[in-house]
């Protein structure tokens, strides 16, 4: 059903201190700052030949990375997002086979401007997945 890896959600603290580390110490493709106030984070995207690295950080009050971010205060790897041709068909194959979606069940537009949707992480190997429609 998925097919390819679409990017690696990193969540830091300090997105100016991460994206030096990527760019500097990494020598990565690191684009400027994107605040996403409709998904409460700002997302600084890195580019790989293969695949795309986000770094994630909190925007507004309610961000959705807030309590990761005070469970993990050095940041660490907060979800993988995986393209799938058809985000309802495979949500309803998924849900049949007893996976919880998180949130209402119905794909939101994405900060790639594509529907996706979040999976519960204990359902997919301790890991917070997102898929992708593509
Ligand atoms: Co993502």
């Amino acid at each position: 059903m998925i097919g390819k890896l679409n990017h690696v959600a990193i969540a830091v603290p300090d997105l100016e201190k991460a994206s030096a580390v990527y760019r500097e110490a990494l020598g990565a493709k690191v684009s400027p700052p994107q605040a996403e106030p409709d998904h409460g984070v700002t997302v600084v995207f890195i580019e790989l030949p293969n695949t795309k690295i986000e770094l994630l950080h909190p925007l507004g009050d309610n961000s959705p990375i807030a309590a990761f971010l005070e469970k993990n205060p050095s940041g660490g790897m907060h979800h993988v997002c995986y393209e799938v041709d058809d985000i309802r068909a495979a949500r309803d194959q998924l849900k049949a086979q007893g996976a919880r979606v998180l949130g209402d069940g119905e794909p939101k537009i994405g900060a790639h401007n594509k529907p996706v949707l979040f999976l519960h992480p204990k359902d997919f190997c301790g890991t917070l997945v997102e898929l992708e429609q593509a």
